[in-house]
C-alpha cells in the first residue's frame, strides 16, 4: 500500500484570511459569515445575474429614477464638481450620471478590487474625454483618502442600496466619515424602501434560484479556499424579512444534524440551524432622514419611482 494514503488527509487552506474569518464566524452563536466573501469571480458573475432578475426590482428602479430625475439631480451639482463613487465604477448608472451631469469635471471611482477598477476607469476615460478620471483603490469601510482635487466641490455617489448592507450604526459611521472629505457637501444615495414583505423576500429568493446559487457559492468557496468539506446538497438558501430590524436577512440553513470539517476544526450543525450571511436594511423616508440627521447630513430631496419601491436621496451636509 502507498504510505501516503495512510496519512490523514490535510485539507488545503489557500486563503488564510477567509479561514480565520470562517472559524471565528462558526464559533459565534448564531453562526455568521461576512458578506465580503461572496465576491469571488463566480460570485461576482452571479451577482450580475441577480441585478437582471424580474424579482430583483432595485437595480432597474434605481436606474429609472436616475434617468427621470437627472435634471433634479443636476440642480444639486455645482459647476466643476468631482463625482466620487463608492463601489463598482463600471455600471450603467455611472454612465447615466457622467453623461447627464454636464457640470462634472472629474470622476473618482473608489473600489477595493484593483484590476477591475483600473480596467473600468480606463474605459470610462476613453468614453468621457472631457472628464479627469482618477481611480482610488480603497475599502470604503475604512477612511478613504481622496486625491488632491484642488478645492473642487465633491459630490458623493453611493448607489445600489449598498448602505443597506451595513447595520444602521455602521451606516451612520460611514456617512460621518464621508462628511469629513474636504469640500464634500452633496451626496447622492440610493436606498431601498420598506414595502410588502412578499415583494422584499421574493427579491432575495427568486423563483429561478439565482440568489440561492449566490448564497451557496460561499460554501463552495470555503471548500475550495478554506479547507472546508461542506456538502452543498445539505444546505439551503433562506431569505426572511425581520420586521423588528427592518431588514431582509439571508441565511444558509442546514437540512440535517451534521458535523462539517473545516481545516482542523469540526463544526456541528443542528437540523434547521443557519449561518447568517447578509443583511439588506430597508428604510422609510423618515428613518433615512433620521439616519442622515444623526450623521451630520440632511435630506435635501428624495426622488422615488411611482410605486415608491426605491429612493435616490440627495443629502446636503448640515
Ligand atoms: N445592496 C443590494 C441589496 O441589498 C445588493 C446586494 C448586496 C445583494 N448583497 C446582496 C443582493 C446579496 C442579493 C443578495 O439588495
Amino acid at each position: 500500500m502507498d504510505a501516503r494514503t495512510m496519512e490523514p488527509r490535510k485539507p488545503e487552506i489557500g486563503n488564510s484570511a477567509l479561514y480565520s474569518d470562517v472559524i471565528a464566524g462558526m464559533s459565534r452563536s448564531p453562526k455568521g459569515l461576512s458578506p465580503k466573501w461572496f465576491y469571488d469571480d463566480r460570485g461576482s458573475a452571479i451577482f450580475e445575474e441577480i441585478t437582471q432578475l424580474s424579482e430583483y426590482y432595485p437595480s432597474r428602479t434605481e436606474r429609472a429614477i436616475l434617468e427621470t430625475g437627472l435634471a433634479r439631480i443636476e440642480a444639486h451639482v455645482p459647476a466643476g464638481a468631482a463625482l466620487v463613487e463608492l463601489g463598482s465604477g463600471a455600471s450603467v448608472k455611472t454612465r447615466l450620471l457622467l453623461n447627464g451631469l454636464k457640470g462634472l469635471s472629474t470622476y473618482v471611482p473608489v473600489d477595493i478590487s484593483e484590476d477591475f477598477l483600473h480596467a473600468s476607469a480606463a474605459e470610462l476615460a476613453t468614453d468621457f474625454p472631457r472628464l479627469d478620471v482618477r481611480p482610488v483603490v480603497a475599502d470604503f469601510m475604512q477612511p478613504v483618502p481622496l486625491p488632491d482635487l484642488g478645492g473642487q466641490p465633491v459630490v458623493g455617489f453611493f448607489p445600489g442600496s449598498t448602505i443597506g448592507n451595513l447595520s444602521p450604526d455602521a451606516a451612520r459611521a460611514l456617512l460621518m466619515r464621508l462628511g469629513e472629505w474636504p469640500d464634500h457637501d452633496t451626496l447622492i444615495l440610493g436606498v431601498d424602501l420598506v414595502k410588502a414583505p412578499e415583494t422584499l423576500v421574493a427579491a432575495y429568493d427568486d423563483a429561478s434560484g439565482v440568489t440561492a446559487r449566490f448564497n451557496l457559492n460561499l460554501l463552495r468557496r470555503l471548500n475550495r479556499e478554506a479547507g472546508a468539506e461542506f456538502d452543498l446538497e445539505t444546505f439551503r438558501h433562506k431569505a426572511i424579512w425581520n420586521a423588528t430590524e427592518a431588514r431582509v436577512e439571508m441565511h444558509l440553513q442546514s437540512l440535517e444534524d451534521q458535523s462539517v470539517q473545516i481545516g482542523d476544526h469540526v463544526v456541528e450543525f443542528a437540523a434547521g440551524e443557519t449561518i447568517h450571511t447578509e443583511n439588506s436594511h430597508k428604510y422609510s423616508v423618515e428613518s433615512l432622514s433620521e439616519l442622515a440627521r444623526t450623521a451630520g447630513w440632511h435630506l435635501a430631496e428624495v426622488l422615488t419611482d411611482p410605486q415608491a419601491l426605491f429612493a435616490v436621496a440627495i443629502l446636503h451636509r448640515t
